[in-house]
């Protein structure tokens, strides 16, 4: 088998030295990797670096080796271009067609899925030129990730921060993934689209040291967010005690208990087209809460734990009872996690709860809870099943895009 053709664009910002991280998961996981630097970026990281980890030569400008056309060759070949860290001045370039050095002339003759990482300073990423510059590369069907917010050079924090290469490199593996099923190239479909996705376990405290839980880990929610961030959308994930890497280019919202995830939802889907319930909410929590560690009492039962019902997020959002969507035309995702009668308990949740679609899951101490795979069949409203086989949960993440995307207006 030929091995996938990536070319890694590097372009002159700081975060360049951590893209030798991104190159490294490329070339280890048996993609060919082709790095194309600017002559800015050289200042970061120097093109021995780049050769001598990819394995291949490396150019900034079109003047090198010539006879073998490398500012058309190299974009033509491609299987994905990223452009990692992507700074204002290449993104710039790059929505306005300029081709004045190896890297720029690579990008104009790509056909291939095109990926920006973007790395800059708050105030350059949020100014007006640099966002319509990121419209305008969405807008042509290029994935521009939303940089992260934290620490950035010097002493500022804000939003800009480079994602961890590490993230970006799952959404490589995402958008090549889609293009091999595709054979061809998979346009990212859900482009201009806000999805909020809710992942992990809630936590209802009984105690300052006790809580009711569950066993979700977040894994399946995080495939969906990977995907949907890997198809082009602006992606909110709301994650409950996950403790996983935050997906790069995902809004993260942390949360502990179904109150609050409540409130989270409800603030992020009323601008959303889609909203996908992954996470396990507790359907109880204690009716009160002990500010000082509850004690045993020698000689003394334990006092039974009295449970009221948390609200349901799901139906409220899909108007499960009501018939009222809170926001018209968006489109509601439940997942049911069954252990019996899977099937048909699936099908009442999902007149119960009035969702578009509902991803029905078996589950069970070992079962789909923290592993990498699962199973399911998704119902829609209108009767339609899909059955979706044992994989990956990005597999299953993918056939959940791929049915909502036709019902997003
Ligand atoms: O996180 P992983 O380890 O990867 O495991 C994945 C998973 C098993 C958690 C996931 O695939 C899954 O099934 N998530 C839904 C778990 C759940 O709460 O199922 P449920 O059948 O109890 O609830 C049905 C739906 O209503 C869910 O979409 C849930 O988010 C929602 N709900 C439930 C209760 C409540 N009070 N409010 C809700 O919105």
């Amino acid at each position: 088998m030929e091995k996938p053709k990536v070319v890694l664009g590097v372009s002159g910002g700081i975060a360049a030295y951590k893209a030798c991280e991104l190159l490294r998961r490329l070339t280890e996981s048996g993609h060919d990797v082709r790095v194309v630097p600017t002559e800015a970026s050289l200042h970061f990281v120097g093109a021995a670096t780049w050769s001598a980890l990819s394995g291949n030569p490396v150019s900034t400008e079109v003047w090198d080796s010539v006879h073998e056309v490398p500012h058309v060759r190299i974009g033509q070949h491609a299987d994905l271009v990223v452009v990692a860290p992507a700074t204002a001045d290449m993104l710039a370039k790059a929505a306005h067609g300029l081709a004045d050095d190896l890297l720029t002339n690579t990008l104009l003759t790509a056909r291939c899925p095109v990926l920006f990482a973007p790395a800059m300073h708050t105030e350059m990423w949020e100014h007006p030129a640099t966002q319509e510059n990121v419209a305008t590369l969405r807008r042509r069907g290029a994935v521009v990730l939303e940089p992260a917010v934290g620490r950035l050079t010097g002493v500022d924090t804000g939003k800009g921060r480079f994602p961890d290469p590490v993230e970006i490199f799952e959404t490589c593996r995402h958008v090549l993934r889609r293009s091999s099923l595709a054979r061809g190239v998979a346009a990212p479909d859900l482009t201009g689209r806000h999805v909020v996705i809710s992942a992990g376990g809630t936590r209802e405290p009984l105690d300052p040291v006790r809580y009711l839980g569950n066993r979700s880990s977040g894994k399946q929610g995080y495939a969906l967010a990977r995907t949907a961030l890997a198809r082009g959308a602006r992606v909110t994930l709301i994650e409950a005690n996950t403790g996983l890497p935050d997906p790069a280019g995902a809004d993260i919202v942390r949360v502990g208990t179904a109150v609050q995830l409540r409130e989270a939802v409800l603030k992020a889907a009323a601008d959303a087209d889609a909203v996908v319930m992954a996470a396990a909410v507790a359907d109880f929590r204690p009716e009160t809460y002990a500010t000082g560690k509850i004690k045993k009492k020698d000689g003394e039962e334990p006092a039974p734990v009295a449970l009221v019902r948390n609200p349901d997020i799901l139906a409220e959002v899909a108007g499960g009872g009501t018939g009222e969507r809170l926001r018209p035309g968006q489109v509601v995702v439940g997942f049911a996690a069954e252990t019996d009668d899977v099937l048909a308990n699936g099908r009442k949740k999902l007149l119960r709860k009035g969702c578009d679609l509902l991803v029905v899951n078996e589950v069970g101490e070992h079962k789909t809870f923290g592993s990498e795979e699962n199973e399911a069949v998704v119902l829609a409203a209108d009767g339609a099943q899909t059955p979706v086989p044992y994989g990956p949960k990005e597999a299953l993440a993918d056939v959940v895009w791929d049915l909502i995307a036709p019902r997003l207006g």
